[in-house]
C-alpha cells in the first residue's frame, strides 16, 4: 500500500539519469531476468537509468511516478517499443496497442466493452464447466502438470465466451498454438521460428472465423467479442480489414489463455500457505480478491513494458527526445518497498479495503484504461483467478508430490518448476 513516505519520496527524488558505465547490458538482462532494472535502481539509488541493450540507447525506469510517466503522460506510444519478433508473437503490427489518440481510444473502447459485468459473469461460468468436464480426464491421468491442463481448459472457455465454436481437434490445436506464443515470445532462434509457424495457423483460423461472421454463417451473440470484432468500425469510419480483425481476435484469445500463468502462481501460493487454501475451501469469499491481487502483485510474468517518446519533453532533469526508448520495470513496482510493505512476502492482507492505485499495481500496466494503453484483460484475469481458486479449494481434492517448486527469476516467463505437477486429483462436488 502506498505510504505517505512513499508518496514523499515520489518527489523528493534526485534529478538526473545516472548512465551505465557497461557498453551493453543485454546479457545480463538476460542473466538477471525480472530483477535486472530494479538491482541497478537500488544500487544507483536512482529509479532510472540509462543503459544500451541490443545496442540500442534505452532509459530503464521504475516506480509509481515512472508508471504514470510511461502511461498517463502523452509523451509515449507504443511505436518499435517491443523487438519485432516479440511483437509478431504478442500484440502484432495493427492492433490496439500500436495505435495512438483517437484511433486508439475508439478502438479500446471495442475491448473494454466485451468486458461489461454481464460478459464478466459469462466468462467465469464458461470457465467453471469447462474446468468440471476436464477433471475425469485429470483423475485417469493420476497426475497433470497444471499449467499444461489449464491452456485446454481456457482455451475452450474463452473460446466458447467469445461466440467461437471449436471443435476437440481446433481445441487442440489452438491450445498449442497460443501457448506456443506466449512461451516463445522472448526467444531467439528456431523455437521462435516454431511459434512464428504457429502463430502464422492461428490467424488463418481467425481471419475464417471472421469471415464467416461478417457472412452470417457464424451467429455470434452480441457482445461477445467475436460479434464485437466483426462489426466494429475504427475512427475513421472504416471496418477491419481481416488482418487487423484477427489480429484483436487472437488478442482477446491468447492473453486468457496467458491467465493460466497466473493461475498456477496461484496454485503455488494456496500449497505454500495452506491456511489460505483452508480458508477459501470453507467457504471464504471475502478475502479471494485479495489473494489473487496479491499472487499478480507477488509472482513474476510480464517483467518490463516498452515505450518510445513521440515528443521531446523533460522529466526529473533528464531532456527525453522524440524516439527515446523507455522500458518500464513492471515486476521492480509491484515490489517497490515505498509503495508495499515487505514486498518480498506474500500477505493478502495488504489488499483487504484497497481502493486501487492505478500506478502501483502494475503486473498489466498501469494508468487508465479507456486513453491509455492498460491492459483491457485485468478484470477478466482477476474474475478467472477467483474462480480458478475456488475450484481447486472446493470442487477437487488433489495432492502436490514433492518437486522443485522453486520459481527462477532469470527465467521470463517464468513458472515454478515443469508447471506445477499435481496428483491424486478427486472431484468433491
Ligand atoms: C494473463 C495475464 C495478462 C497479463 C500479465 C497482461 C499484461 C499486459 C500488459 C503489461 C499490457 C500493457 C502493454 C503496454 O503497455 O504496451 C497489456 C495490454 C493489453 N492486454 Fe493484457 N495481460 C493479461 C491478460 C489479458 C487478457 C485476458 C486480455 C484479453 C482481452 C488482454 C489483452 C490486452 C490488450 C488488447 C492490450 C493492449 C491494450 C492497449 O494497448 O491499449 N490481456 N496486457
Amino acid at each position: 500500500m502506498r505510504s505517505t513516505a512513499a508518496a514523499n519520496d515520489r518527489t523528493s527524488r534526485k534529478t538526473g539519469i545516472p548512465k551505465l558505465s557497461s557498453m551493453d547490458s543485454s546479457l545480463s538482462l538476460l542473466r538477471e531476468g525480472y530483477t535486472f532494472v530494479s538491482t541497478r535502481c537500488d544500487r544507483l539509488g536512482s529509479d532510472a537509468f540509462r543503459t544500451r541493450l541490443m545496442l540500442t540507447p534505452v532509459v530503464c525506469m521504475r516506480g509509481a511516478d515512472a508508471a504514470a510517466l510511461v502511461y498517463d503522460s502523452g509523451h509515449f506510444d507504443r511505436t518499435k517499443a517491443m523487438p519485432i519478433a516479440t511483437l509478431r508473437l504478442l500484440q502484432d503490427e495493427g492492433s490496439v496497442q500500436q495505435l495512438s489518440g483517437e484511433a486508439h481510444r475508439v478502438r479500446k473502447a471495442m475491448f473494454m466493452a466485451v468486458m461489461s459485468p454481464q460478459a464478466l459473469e459469462r466468462a467465469r461460468t464458461d470457465f467453471a464447466e469447462q474446468l468440471r468436464a476436464a477433471v475425469p480426464r485429470w483423475q485417469s491421468e493420476g497426475s497433470v502438470i497444471l499449467h499444461d491442463v489449464l491452456r485446454d481448459v481456457l482455451t475452450r472457455s474463452v473460446c466458447a465466451w467469445a461466440g467461437i465454436p471449436l471443435s476437440d481437434r481446433e481445441a487442440e490445436a489452438r491450445s498449442r498454438e497460443f501457448g506456443a506464443m506466449i512461451d516463445h515470445a522472448g526467444s531467439i532462434g528456431p523455437r521462435l521460428l516454431r511459434a512464428r509457424r504457429l502463430r502464422n495457423r492461428s490467424e488463418i483460423w481467425a481471419r475464417g472465423l471472421i469471415e464467416r461472421t461478417r457472412r452470417g454463417e457464424i451467429k455470434a451473440e452480441d457482445g461477445t467479442a467475436l460479434a464485437a470484432i466483426a462489426a466494429h468500425v475504427d475512427a475513421d469510419g472504416k471496418s477491419l480489414d481481416l488482418a487487423e480483425a484477427s489480429v484483436e481476435l487472437l488478442n482477446v484469445l491468447r492473453p486468457t489463455v496467458a491467465v493460466g500463468r497466473f493461475i498456477v502462481f496461484g496454485a503455488h501460493a494456496l500449497a505454500e500457505h495452506p491456511a489460505w487454501a483452508d480458508a477459501f475451501a470453507a467457504g471464504d469469499e471475502e478475502d479471494l480478491e485479495a489473494f489473487v491481487q496479491e499472487v499478480r502483485r507477488a509472482y513474476p510474468f510480464f517483467p518490463v513494458a516498452g515505450a518510445r517518446a513521440c515528443e521531446a519533453f523533460s522529466w526529473h532533469g533528464h531532456a527525453f527526445q522524440a524516439g527515446d526508448w523507455v522500458l518500464l520495470d513492471l515486476y521492480g513496482t509491484n515490489h517497490d518497498p515505498r509503495l508495499w510493505d515487505s514486498p518480498q512476502e506474500f500477505r493478502p492482507e495488504r489488499f483487504r479495503g484497497w481502493q486501487g492505485d492505478p500506478y502501483t499495481l502494475v503486473p498489466q500496466g498501469a494508468g487508465a484504461f479507456d486513453t491509455g494503453h492498460r491492459c483491457p484483460g485485468e478484470w477478466l484475469t482477476i474474475v478467472l483467478m477467483k474462480e480458478a481458486m475456488r475450484f481447486l479449494t472446493r470442487n477437487i481434492l488433489y495432492t502436490v508430490p514433492r518437486q522443485d517448486l522453486r520459481i527462477n527469476l532469470a527465467n521470463m516467463p517464468a513458472l515454478p518448476g515443469r508447471g506445477l505437477v499435481i496428483a491424486d486429483i478427486r472431484q468433491t462436488t
